[in-house]
């Protein structure tokens, strides 16, 4: 039987369902209750990266029993569906993270550069651990050296939206998680 599949077009570009809610929110699932293994009596402290990251940070929050609290930085980097590169800081921090165990949640880790500066600017301030849950991860896309620690699900080099991501602003409303369509 053939798959139907969804369309979504966003500004000039279409776009086909790649992983709809229910499988998405199944492993956000998975990865609080491993969250909640490993940071038994820590109280971590969930650190998301705006804008993409906002539905995942909530959805990824409910999923996890222990205590634990949460804030945001912003940090942008794309234009259009091309990373540029050059990573800026849009909100800073504002608590006081030394000795505190972080968990960066991260909407997606493409060329590796937007974590890898987090992951400078939080060594700074000298938190006791830093590790880095990403929804989505692009393997062939990375360009530095970086562990990701909790892993949602590995995605081959192509453009997605929903689910908080976004192309050009747009996107981010969408229950489930799109491919760009190849014309
Ligand atoms: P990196 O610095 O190249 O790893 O890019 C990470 C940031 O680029 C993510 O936080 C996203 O905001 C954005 N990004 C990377 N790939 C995609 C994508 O396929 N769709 C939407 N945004 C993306
Ligand atoms: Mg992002």
């Amino acid at each position: 039987m053939e798959e139907v599949q969804n369309i979504v077009k966003v500004h000039d570009l279409s776009f086909q369902t790649f992983l709809d809610q229910d499988k998405i929110l199944k492993r956000v699932h998975e990865l609080g209750a491993q969250i909640s293994q490993d940071y038994q009596g820590k109280r971590p402290l969930l650190i998301g990266v705006l804008n993409g990251a906002f539905m995942f940070a909530s959805d990824l929050m409910k999923s996890i029993s222990e205590p634990c609290e949460v804030t945001f930085v912003r940090m942008a980097s794309y234009a259009g569906t091309e990373s540029t590169g050059k990573v800026r800081r849009v909100i800073e921090l504002q608590e006081d993270i030394v000795n505190r165990d972080i968990i960066i949640i991260e909407d997606i880790v493409d060329s590796g550069r937007t974590m890898e500066k987090a992951l400078e600017y939080f060594q700074s301030f000298e938190p006791s651990s830093m590790k880095i849950a990403s929804l989505l991860f692009k393997p062939e896309c990375l360009k530095v050296d970086l562990k990701v620690d909790y892993v949602g699900f590995e995605i081959p080099e192509k453009f997605v939206v929903g689910y908080g991501l976004d192309y050009n602003g747009l996107g981010r409303n969408l229950k489930d998680i799109y491919q760009l369509k190849q014309e």
